[in-house]
């Protein structure tokens, strides 16, 4: 459930009827609703009652200032992957102890940064890292509290680029050789192990895959005890999907996510931390794009918007699914025709959905694309100088521009041209 509904025929973001935003800022333009991100919190949060927990918001999903900010006052954590997200987290108010830092290739500035800065835990992905971590650790007299991220070699059945638990993804530590790795973390110096770490992928709309895979990591856990290690905390990863087609079957809900997750540590005595990005993020913000020509091709329609795969690009990778809405709800029963949405980019990738059904759109009108809060803004580009478009947050009846969009001299003096040329 989201907090964006038509009111008397326009669509609001909570309190605010978009056309306002677009008035005051432009198009294109993000918008974030906070009651959305807190109830996308707060049901994951309920969903995992009765087990000692912590839930660490996947910043790479959405790592605008505000939104962590927001995130962070309902008693989130953050998990980061690089130490620019690191450093986001700590300038948002997060504090070391709510920080989470995982990633395949964390260098020894990123490990020291997060060392001095403090960090709940480094979830471990190779021997390589573990040798690194150690010495960053030893040298600034400090013990790095650790997880070792195994792959479970569980087939997570999404999208092949965003799927991560495969013994063929670059991720973690293959499960066969876990114990042996566990020993090594053992007989290093300055790591201190914690945990297991688990990650299988993204947009899972299955909970098969992960009941797969927890079952390993529980039984992963009665061996490294056995073995002689403490482990008090398994991090479960993110992964659990969204609606992106409200017309479709939806995935699960996170209360039986949360059970699945209860039923399978039941019997551990163990913390528990979980890792969701587009769970909390995804379906709490819109991207609103304008129309600026409807164009009639050879046996279509298109439609240019002002957005385009550089300010969106999942549509352009992934083949994502967005629904796109008009703004001004149409009509009961006006008849809905196919139409190309497209951006203004010069690639024939810049599409954005091919005969999709809508009501008719004439230039001037604005639509919103759906499910565009996680992996939307995080992953736009400034592809032909178009500058990174505008980040609202909505609470309420109040908005606030939580990025700006920047002016052309500010992209083009971030450019030097050397004297010698
Ligand atoms: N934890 C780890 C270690 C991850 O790699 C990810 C996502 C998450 C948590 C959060 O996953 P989520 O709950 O959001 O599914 N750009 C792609 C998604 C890439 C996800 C990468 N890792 C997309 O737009 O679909």
């Amino acid at each position: 459930m989201d907090h964006f509904l038509y009111r008397d025929g326009i669509l609001y973001a909570e309190d605010v009827p978009l056309p306002d935003i677009a008035a005051a800022v432009g198009t294109p333009f993000y918008v974030y609703s906070t009651a959305t991100l807190t109830r996308h919190y707060t049901v994951l949060k309920d969903a995992l009652e009765g087990v000692e927990n912590l839930v660490c918001f996947a910043m790479k999903s959405n790592s605008n200032q505000a939104v962590i900010a927001h995130l962070a006052s309902l008693g989130a954590g953050m998990d980061v992957v690089s130490g620019g997200e690191y450093a986001r987290a700590v300038a948002a108010g997060v504090p070391g102890e709510r920080i989470v830092f995982s990633g395949v290739g964390k260098t020894a500035e990123e490990m020291r940064m997060a060392l001095a800065g403090g960090i709940r835990q480094f979830n471990v992905e190779s021997e390589p890292e573990l040798q690194m971590l150690s010495a960053v650790a030893t040298s600034m007299g400090k013990s790095a509290p650790i997880t070792v991220r195994i792959n479970p070699d569980v087939d997570a059945k999404t999208h092949e680029k965003i799927s991560t638990g495969k013994y063929d993804d670059k991720f973690g530590i293959p499960i066969s050789r876990a114990r042996e790795v566990y020993a090594m973390a053992a007989r290093l110096p300055g790591l201190e192990v914690v945990g297991i770490d688990v990650h299988i992928g993204s947009q899972l709309t299955d909970l098969a895959p992960f009941e797969l895979a927890y079952a390993k990591v529980v039984e992963l856990t009665h061996q490294l005890r056995a073995d002689g290690h403490s482990i008090r905390r398994l991090d479960l990863g993110g992964g659990l999907g969204i609606p992106y087609e409200r017309s479709n079957t939806a995935p699960p809900l996170p209360i039986e996510y949360g059970d699945l997750i209860k039923r399978s540590v039941a019997e551990l005595d163990v913390e528990v931390e979980i890792e969701p990005g587009r769970l909390i993020s995804g379906n709490a913000g819109l991207l609103v794009a304008s129309t600026i020509y409807v164009k009639h091709g050879e046996g279509r329609d298109f439609l240019i918007l002002d957005a385009a795969m550089n300010d969106l690009l999942r549509p352009a990778i992934y083949g994502a699914w967005h629904d796109i809405i008009p703004v001004v709800e149409p009509a009961p029963g006006v008849v809905q025709t196919p139409y190309d949405v497209v951006g203004p980019v010069c690639e024939s990738g810049d599409t954005f959905a091919k005969q999709r059904n809508l009501p008719p759109v004439a230039a001037g009108d604005l639509v919103a694309f759906r499910s565009a809060g996680a992996y939307g803004a995080v992953m736009a580009s400034e592809y032909n100088t178009r500058p990174l478009i505008p980040e609202v947050l909505v609470k309420g009846d109040q908005f606030a521009v939580i990025r700006r969009r920047p002016t052309f001299d500010e992209i083009i003096n971030r450019d030097t041209v050397p004297e010698w040329l």
